[in-house]
């Protein structure tokens, strides 16, 4: 089968455990696969947000939780990941979370519909071989793809714990129009998820990228 995109991720099944197990079999009743029930879902809220590759989900719990006006869109490939966070949507009664459980391109690649008013990708994977650099998710192709779905002033927010991962999105920033540098305070996060605090343990650093989407952007295309 042809793929319509390059991995960017290592599909791992990982150890599932009996709690995860039996969480996954709810997820019918927590994902979305079309953009069009993301949009008729994002009409009963305040504010839609997206993270994409939530890995452990703490961040996404975390902002629901303390959000609950804002509809959470989380994505994600890695089902033990996504079974921790049905288990916890169910122990902590979060109503405010859908999850897209498949490559987040094959959401940017359905008709455009403007939804988000924030994205967040935290320490997307890094494939730091030379060799793999092409499976990068974050290029100006992404960039691009993604601020259709954008409302005019949405936030940004992208981490990364390589450095010539962080040169990289730089550089893709730098190519485009259709977003600005914005203020670091306005992204409300938690403190440190798994691979950011893995990666303070290891002496590395973590870049972190805010950005707000263009007025009237569309006009630049
Ligand atoms: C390095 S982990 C970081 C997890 C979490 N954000 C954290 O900071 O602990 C990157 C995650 O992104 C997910 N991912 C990578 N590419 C993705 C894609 N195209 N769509 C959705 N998730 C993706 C991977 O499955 C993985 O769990």
């Amino acid at each position: 089968m042809q793929l319509k995109f390059l991995p960017s991720f290592v599909k791992r099944r990982g150890r599932i455990t009996k709690k995860q197990e039996s969480s996954l079999k709810l997820l019918p009743n927590y994902s979305v696969s079309k953009i069009d029930e993301i949009y008729s879902e994002s009409k009963k809220y305040k504010m839609c947000n997206l993270e994409i590759g939530f890995g452990n989900a703490e961040n996404l719990i975390y902002e629901a939780i303390n959000n609950p006006s804002i509809l959470f869109i989380g994505s994600e490939v890695y089902l033990s990941g996504i079974g921790t966070l049905i288990s916890n949507i169910k122990e902590k009664q979060i109503q405010n979370i859908r999850i897209f459980p498949e490559d987040i391109r094959l959401l940017f690649d359905q008709e455009e519909k403007i939804i988000f008013n924030g994205i967040k990708i935290i320490c997307p994977d890094p494939w730091p071989k030379d060799r793999h650099r092409k499976r990068r998710l974050i290029d100006e192709f992404f960039l691009n793809m993604i601020h259709k779905f954008m409302k005019d002033k949405a936030q940004l927010y992208i981490s990364t714990d390589w450095e010539n991962y962080a040169h990289q999105i730089s550089c893709a920033f730098n190519k485009i129009d259709f977003f600005n540098k914005s203020n670091k305070n306005l992204i409300n996060k938690i403190e440190l998820t798994k691979f950011e605090k893995r990666a303070i343990n290891e002496g590395r650093k973590i870049f972190e990228f805010t950005y707000e989407k263009n007025l009237n952007s569309e006009e630049l295309l």
